[in-house]
């Protein structure tokens, strides 16, 4: 067999590899796991959209290859829950494409701009397709550590001057996985600003966009005046509405790149299923009424993990959006080890800090995916081990 690429090889192992392992040997001894590692919650999309997915399959129309442009209403649907939610007015068929999954989307963007030895700057700890995506066309990924006293703002004053000149990509992500961060105007204004500056794209994924708390509203970066100019911004349905084995977001914003972004998927996939996206017609239709729904599941749960978490002598702070909590691990010990010491003594799964990136190191994530007493459970067994 030939050799794998450089690139491939030099990829990080997977934090979590043996976790399904020791999962499925905790569960053959009859131990009540708890899994509170993937952002995947345990709801339903609205009924609205299954429904729209079971009228969809048996049209022969949506069996059809999709290609890029894919479903005209799909397109036009979300142009309009843009100006709904944002107060912008993309144009749906140059400013908008439906993606496999954001995941997907933000993976091959690096295709349009970074040849080998360019420079991406990403956040740390940081979603993995922003390190995979670039790293494996051979560029200089410049990780920039996302800390607790700056309010986990990517601070771009710490990116090396000497890097900043190979730059050609800025990935932020508000609000954040796994921190729980949240921007505001102001500072996507700067970071619009920094952008234009240093000729950079600017990447948002705001795939939380809708799961924030406390009658928070998250902003979107292409309310910033210039915006269209430098930035794109990936949304999800996934998280919205409980649709993550769909697969189906969209990328929105800057036209080039859209447009580039459009031919490169020409060559690397045939676009999203057309039933899925009927059913995402059916979802942002629903958004109003559902989402409500949504927030207030979930802010219980945060409201009863950071408490139990608290109780338990961790040092939890309230996130404003997402479906995390971000913990700093009182031991000091590294957060693989803490992650699979608590799931083996206690039955519990918690995502390791590094496994977004070395800047994790210290911090475990909790996923609000399980229901509030499940969360105390878990919160009372963690405090047990420790
Ligand atoms: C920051 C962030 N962006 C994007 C996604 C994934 O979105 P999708 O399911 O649309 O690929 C996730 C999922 O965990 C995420 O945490």
């Amino acid at each position: 067999m030939p050799k794998f690429s450089r690139q491939f090889s030099s990829l990080p192992p997977y934090a979590l590899a043996d976790v399904p392992k020791i999962k499925a040997e905790l569960i053959g001894q009859g131990v009540d796991v708890i899994d509170l590692g993937a952002g995947d919650a345990d709801q339903m999309p609205p009924p609205q959209t299954i429904a729209a997915i079971q009228q969809a399959v048996t049209e022969e129309r949506m069996s059809r290859y999709p290609f890029q442009r894919g479903l005209p209403e799909f397109r036009v649907k979300i142009a309009e829950w843009m100006k709904r939610r944002f107060g912008i007015e993309p144009d749906p068929f140059e400013e908008v494409l439906p993606l496999i999954g954001t995941k997907e989307g933000i993976a091959h963007l690096p295709l349009l701009y970074v040849d080998p030895g360019d420079a991406a700057i990403i956040p740390d700890p940081g979603y993995y397709p922003y390190f995979g995506g670039t790293h494996m066309l051979g560029a200089d990924v410049v990780q920039v550590p996302l800390r607790r006293e700056k309010s986990y703002l990517l601070d771009w004053n710490e990116v090396p001057k000497s890097k900043l000149k190979k730059a050609k990509l800025l990935y932020l992500n508000y609000p954040n996985n796994p921190t729980g961060g949240v921007a505001t105007d102001e500072y996507y204004q700067e970071a619009i600003e920094f952008c234009r500056q240093h000729d950079l794209l600017l990447i948002n994924d705001n795939a939380y966009s809708e799961i924030a708390f406390d009658g928070y509203r998250p902003p979107s970066v292409l309310q910033g005046e210039g915006a269209r100019d430098v930035a794109v911004e990936y949304h999800s349905l996934s998280k919205t509405f409980n649709m993550t084995g769909w697969r189906i977001g969209w990328v929105v914003g800057q036209k080039e790149a859209v447009q580039a972004l459009t031919k490169v998927k020409v060559y690397y996939d045939t676009g999203v299923f057309l039933a899925c996206q009927a059913a995402g017609v059916a979802s942002l239709e629903a958004w109003a009424e559902f989402v409500p729904k949504q927030i207030a599941i979930f802010q219980e749960r945060r409201d009863a993990a950071v408490e139990a978490f608290r109780e338990a002598g961790f040092d939890v702070d309230v996130p404003k959006a997402t479906l995390y909590l971000w913990i700093p691990i009182p031991s000091g010990e590294p957060s693989v080890d803490f992650a699979r010491r608590i799931l083996l003594e206690s039955g519990v799964v918690l995502f390791p800090g590094t496994g977004m990136g070395k800047g994790g190191e210290g911090f475990i994530r909790v996923a609000l995916t399980v229901p509030a007493e499940r969360l105390r459970e878990a919160a009372r067994r963690v405090a047990e081990v420790l």
